[in-house]
Formats: C-alpha cells, structure tokens, sequence
C-alpha cells in the first residue's frame, strides 16, 4: 500500500466523503473497553488528594516527585488515560476520558510494563480504565528487569499503546486509520503532562521497530477475534528526571527475553460482527516503524512562562472537555490566544517526548482562521512551529499573502484580512463549531518529503498534529475557553485556501476553540461512581 494512495483516498471531499458503511450499525457498536479474561487483577489505588501543583508550574520547572511506586504508575494513569467523567441523557450513559478521542471511540490499548518490587516481580499489565486496574499479562524474571532499569540508567516504567482499527472504521471507515493516528498523539501528550504533574518525565523510545513493541506485549502470542486485532503504536519510558539520555529503544538482548514470557488472557469479544477495511490493514501494515538509528541527543527542554492562570493542573486536565456549540460571539483576548498559539511551540512540554528519531525536528504549522480576537484583525494567519520552513511556504503558498509580523517574537504572520468563519466553518465538513469561536485552525504538514522516504513517519505527523491539539485543549481550558479537535474537513479545500498545487504539505487535523455552551440536558456524573 502507498501512503500517498491511501491519503487521497480517505480526503473528504465535498459531495464525496472518504467511504464509510453510511449509517450507524448500532447492533455491533464496539466495547469500548478491552479486558483480557482469566488475567490476575490489581487495584489500583485513586488520588486521596489531587497533587498541589498549579497548570503553569509544570511547564516552567521540575515538579516535586515521590517516586516510582505502584501509587505513582496509579496517579500517572489517574491523570492521563483514565476515566474523567460519565455523562447520561435519555436513558443512555457513556464513560469520557482524560483523553479526547476522535467519535469518544477511544482505538487506544494500554499496557504497563513495571516492577513493584515491594509487593510482586515485574510483570507486563493490561490497564483497564474502566476498572480502573492492571490485568497481568505476563510475569518478567526479577533479572531480566534488573537488566532493564541498568540499561536505561534511571529508574521508571514503560507505558505502550496499541491500536484497535476496528473501534474508529466501525464507524468512521476508510478514514479511521487517520483518526487512530491522531488519538495516539493526544494520548502521548497527556502522559507526558501527567507525568510531569507527578515530577516524572516521558521519553517515547522513538527508535524502537514495531516488530519489537510486538514482541514486548506479546500481540503475536494472543489469540485475536477477527478484525479485533491490537496493532503496536509506541513505548514510553515514565522515569525519574535525570540529566542521563535515555536511550530510544531496548536493546536485543532484552527483546530475546521478552520473546520467552508466557502471555495469560483471552481478549473480550468487541463486536458481534464486523465490516473488513482491507485498505486500513494495509496502511497500517505499510506504516510500521523499521528498526532505525536515533539522533535524539539530550532532551531538549526550554522552560517557558506563558500563561498567567492559577488554575490546578490536575483541575485542568480532570475538566478538559469538547464544546459541541460556542455562543458565537465571545471575543478572546488577545494575550490568552497568543498564549494558546505558543503553548504548541517545540522545545517544551509535551514536545520534547521525542516521537521521531530526530532531535527536536518539527512538521506541522499551524493555519489559523481569527474571527473574533480583541485587538486581531479578523483574517488568515499562519503560525510558523518551524521557521526554517518560511522560504519554502513563501514559495508553495499563494503569492497574494502579506506575511505581516504581528508581534514580535511570535512566529505568527496575517496573510489575508477579511470574515473567514463562514470558509472555516465550510471546510470542516460544514460543522459550525469552526466558525462560532474565537478561532480554528488547520494544522498544515510538510508531508512529501517526509513521508515520501520513511512511511512509518505518516503515523508519527498524525501523532504531533494530535499532540497540538492536546495541548490546544489544556491550554484552552485553563484560561476558561474550550476546544474541539475536528477530524472530519475537506483536505483540499484547506489546500486550496493556501493556494498549495501539489502535496508538499497536507492538511492533518483541525481545531476549533472560543467560549463554549454547554447541553444542559446531559446529567454529569463522577468517573468511579460505577465501582461504589
Ligand atoms: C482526532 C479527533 C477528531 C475529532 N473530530 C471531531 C469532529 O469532527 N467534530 C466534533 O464535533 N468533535 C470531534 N472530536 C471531539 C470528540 O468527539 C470528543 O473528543 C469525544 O466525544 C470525547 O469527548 P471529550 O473530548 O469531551 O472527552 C474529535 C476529537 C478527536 C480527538
């Protein structure tokens, strides 16, 4: 399968949507949680008190940390990957998570691989977010572990994440492949803010094969039901901070011995039956990462203090939510959406995980729709995350463009003046929550060359356009205004607004984000209630 191939197939156009099955086959929705029966299960204790560490804070110093402990993998996955609250309307209930995902399908898999040396050996667990609890999958020899934390230098434990296709093409179709993509980048960059909340650090092993992460969760050791299958996404080391560089992968001999573990657990049935995306099995076998060399060097950190809330970080990531309307005429003001922009800077936290092998290197900018910021001309701007890539955007977009610099120091420039809430809200599939914020965006990936040579590196542009939009979201709520990722837009009509000719960059993703109204007819309930 060719990555351009399966692009262009899935671009939404207008009068022509990427193909789907067209209605809601309600019958075989899948569970939208995974729990592998006949596992030993461990409990994993809840925060008795959110830690005192406000939002701005983590990103401008080195929070204080207990540790690493089974409580400190608990409060880490509390925080990131857990459930944050239900909601209930007409009979119906649905669980929301820390995460945001693409229709709340939530693809995304998880496993620890840890050593609570107080009470157990190291073993590789399953997390059900539902329940709250770890599933072990597999027991790690004590050695094996001992070689482990010797190799990285640090102590920590490693978080992964697989994907299940089927929960997103169940509805989504040919384009779900996208949509996974992007919910893996939300996911990274909520662990790597939950960790830092906790004083810890995240390190994606940016080199590791997925033949690896494979032979790490034993996904080729598990019996799948059909079309059920858990794909291999990433591995992060959580990790005490260290001035040592963490390596990027795990070294064979480890991987020899992770081929030996014996895997417990039969997967639960999703579905009762499923529609095959032949076309999503080969992408996604056609993207999976090789073994590669990294050239990561030190993590790369510049503390920044952007923001001026004193809002509690867990506060703002337990309340993260999508808007599903915006009153329509809220103005932001203009230090709080400069302050939104470069949160999404590379060189800080989340972006310095590094989920390529390649110190520090960025793809995607940012197309930004203003339409109702005080003292910002409404209009088209372009947020530049990369400003060695000016020249050529210069060269590739429309010749008509201002380029006006609008403050100094932010890479941001006015290319058009004029009302563009219509056209935003035109692109995303029409939907008006593009047009009724503040502002949207489209995030624009150079997309050719990089993926052209590399195409495991189609996954990873999706990864960083989803973790811009994690941290659109957190930065969002903490000055009191709301985002909404939108997946579903018209490719080359966002093209077309550049004046782009040929695929060089590609629109990934687009956001939205102003002042949200709420539906109060939907009944918010806590996460756990369901357990008490
Ligand atoms: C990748 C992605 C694409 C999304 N696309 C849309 C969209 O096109 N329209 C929309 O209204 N919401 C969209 N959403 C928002 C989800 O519907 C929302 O995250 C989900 O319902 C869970 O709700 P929560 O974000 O409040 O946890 C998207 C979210 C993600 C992460």
């Amino acid at each position: 399968m060719n990555v351009f191939h399966y692009h262009e197939v899935t671009k939404h156009r207008v009068g022509r949507y990427a193909k789907s099955a067209g209605y809601m086959d309600w019958e075989n929705e899948p569970v939208p949680f995974r729990s592998f029966d006949g596992t030993e299960v461990l409990r994993l204790p809840f925060l008795e008190k959110d830690p005192d560490v406000l939002y701005d804070d983590i990103f401008q110093r080195p929070m204080p940390s207990k540790g690493i402990s089974i409580s400190a993998a608990a409060n880490f996955l509390e925080l990131s990957l857990a459930l944050a609250a239900w909601k209930s309307y007409g009979g119906n209930s649905w669980a929301l998570r820390i995460n945001p995902s693409s229709g709340n399908l939530h693809a995304e898999e998880t496993y620890v691989l840890f050593d609570d040396s107080e009470n157990s050996a190291a073993a590789l667990y399953h997390y059900n977010p539902y329940l709250h609890v770890f599933e072990k999958r597999a027991a790690v020899d004590t050695m094996v572990w001992k070689k482990m934390e010797d190799y990285f230098g640090v102590r920590g434990f490693f978080v992964a994440l697989t994907s299940i296709h089927w929960r997103e093409a169940w509805k989504y179709g040919e384009r779900a492949f996208r949509y996974v993509c992007l919910d893996v980048g939300h996911a990274v960059a909520a662990m790597s803010v939950s960790a830092s909340v906790f004083g810890l650090e995240a390190t994606v092993l940016s080199a590791m094969p997925c033949a690896d992460i494979k032979a790490l969760l034993g996904l080729e050791k598990t019996t799948w039901i059909d079309h059920e299958e858990e794909i291999p996404e990433v591995v992060l080391f959580i990790h005490e901070r260290t001035q040592v560089e963490i390596p990027r992968l795990m070294p064979d001999e480890l991987i020899n011995h992770l081929k030996t573990l014996y895997f417990t657990g039969s997967p639960n049935r999703l579905s009762k039956t499923h529609t095959p995306w032949g076309i999503i099995k080969e992408i996604s076998a056609a993207t999976e990462k090789p073994a590669t060399e990294y050239t990561n060097g030190p993590r790369i950190t510049k503390e920044t203090a952007i923001s001026a809330t004193l809002k509690a970080a867990s506060h703002v990531i337990r309340t993260r939510r999508s808007a599903q309307r915006y009153d329509g005429k809220t103005h932001m003001p203009l230090e709080v959406f400069l302050s939104i922009l470069k949160r999404t800077l590379p060189g800080t936290l989340p972006f310095n995980v590094g989920i390529i092998p390649v110190a520090g290197a960025v793809f995607v900018h940012l197309l930004v729709y203003v339409h109702r910021v005080t003292g910002l001309p409404q209009g088209i701007y372009l947020f530049v995350r990369d400003e060695g890539e000016i020249t050529a955007m210069k060269s590739r977009m429309s010749a008509d463009f201002l380029w006006e610099e609008i403050s100094a120091g932010v890479p941001l420039y006015l290319l058009v003046r004029g009302d563009f809430a219509n056209a935003a809200a035109r692109t995303s599939c029409g939907q008006e929550i593009a047009g009724d914020g503040a502002f949207s965006l489209s995030m624009i990936a150079k997309f050719a060359d990089i993926v052209g040579g590399a195409p495991y590196m189609y996954r990873r542009l999706f990864w960083e356009a989803g973790m811009i939009g994690q941290m659109l979201y957190l930065e969002s709520e903490a000055h009191g205004f709301r985002g909404t990722g939108i997946g579903c837009f018209f490719d080359d009509e966002v093209h077309h607004q550049l004046g782009l000719q040929d695929n060089y960059y590609q629109c990934l993703y687009n956001f939205t984000i102003g002042s949200a109204v709420e539906d109060k007819r939907l009944t918010t309930l806590a996460p756990y209630h369901q357990l008490k």
